[in-house]
């Protein structure tokens, strides 16, 4: 069963447009100079003022990152960034990312007011997973244990038992097959794939993909890697089967930093968000990141390897959060409960299975396993 994932923008490589094969997104106004530097002492001003908080992904603009770390806010991964905001004790959550973070943030803090910069910054996994269309397929499997990927709206995980993040997907599923349990999975059917290589566990795949992701390329990897032998290649499991198998280490966004931190190699080829690169360097200042290859003779069009979704997230929007209130993020009581579960579920397992997460969270490195 699959859906097949739309996406309608007409202008696609627009100026000022960040762009892959499949989509493009407006970006927000780069601000500069004395412009920049005021809206970022409002935004901080303002943060205390009204007991405000950001948490920020890795992969949005490197001056957002900057803001949340000098603030007492958080950059990370998915899975942590839910953990931040439920446990943080501020009322207001700025969430700097895509929809999905805001609405898990608001799932677990509902007496919190949670905004974001840009309230159309999704995600084509999300898109790629309707509701009506996802309770269908579980319908016709009703044996099997529901596992979604926490990129999806709150009416699919309000359909689902679990809950899981690129970072302890691996842990949960093989922990659930041990148990004997048949998968159903959704939405991106790498990552799906990916875990159902490592673990053997019974899943049936949902057809979604990333679209940033998706477009990295096997073959152009290949002639990168010729160019730089000595590098570690450092794969998102979002990737396409081919890329995922070039890897040195396969792993979510903390997984691949945490490679390239604790790493001996010098050069690291990161395929995932360029975004990523600007935490990366940062916390490894002595090494060299080299963005995987997204476009060449191979590639169905130009692209930048970095999510358009991402890319809407801008310090005006920030500012916009906290001044008018504006990007707020609402969700119906009756949804809400029902996706609490499956999220508080996960939150759960990874407390207190901290051996299986480390594990899954180094990444899976080839020819060693899970280390
Ligand atoms: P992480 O959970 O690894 O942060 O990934 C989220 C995401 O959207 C990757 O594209
Ligand atoms: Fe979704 Fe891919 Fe963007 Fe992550 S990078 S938010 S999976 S579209």
């Amino acid at each position: 069963m699959s859906s097949p994932i739309a996406f309608d923008y007409p202008q696609q490589n627009a100026a000022g447009a960040t762009c892959t094969a499949q989509a493009w997104a407006k970006t927000p106004p780069q601000l500069h100079g004395t412009e920049k530097a005021a809206v970022i002492a409002r935004i901080k001003q303002l943060l205390v003022e009204k007991d405000a908080t950001l948490v920020a992904h890795y992969y949005v603009d490197g001056d957002i990152q900057d803001l949340a770390l000098s603030t007492g806010g958080y950059v990370a991964d998915s899975l942590e960034m839910a953990r931040f905001g439920k446990n943080h004790a501020a009322k207001n959550l700025i969430v700097a990312g895509v929809r999905f973070m805001g609405e898990t943030a608001k799932i677990l803090s509902p007496e919190k007011r949670v905004f974001m910069p840009d309230l159309d910054a999704t995600c084509s996994l999300d898109l790629g997973c309707d509701a009506s269309n996802f309770a269908k397929f579980r319908a016709l499997h009703p044996d099997r244990t529901v596992v979604v990927y926490a990129n999806t709206s709150a009416a699919v995980k309000a359909q689902a038992d679990w809950m899981v993040t690129s970072s302890c997907a691996l842990a949960i599923v093989h922990q659930l097959k041990v148990e004997g349990k048949k998968i159903l999975w959704a939405p991106d059917r790498h990552l799906g794939r990916y875990i159902q290589d490592q673990t053997g566990a019974d899943m049936l795949l949902w057809n979604g993909a990333c679209i940033v992701h998706d477009e990295f390329k096997a073959v152009e990897l290949e002639i990168l890697k010729a160019a730089h032998p000595n590098a570690m290649i450092l794969v998102h499991p979002e990737s396409p089967q081919a890329v995922v198998d070039l890897a040195d280490v396969v792993g979510s966004t903390s997984a691949m930093i945490k490679a390239v931190v604790e790493g001996s190699a010098t050069e690291y080829i990161v395929a995932t968000d360029k975004g990523i690169l600007h935490r990366m360097q940062q916390l490894a200042p002595n090494k060299k990141l080299i963005e995987a290859p997204t476009a060449g003779n191979s590639a169905t069009c130009k692209s930048c390897a970095h999510c358009p979704w991402m890319a809407m997230n801008g310090l005006q929007g920030i500012l916009d959060c906290l001044e008018n209130a504006s990007g707020e993020i609402f969700i119906e009581e009756p949804i809400r409960v029902e996706a609490l579960g499956c999220i508080e579920r996960m939150l759960d397992f990874t407390k207190n299975h901290p051996d299986l997460l480390a594990k899954a969270q180094h990444g899976f490195v080839k020819n060693i396993g899970a280390a």
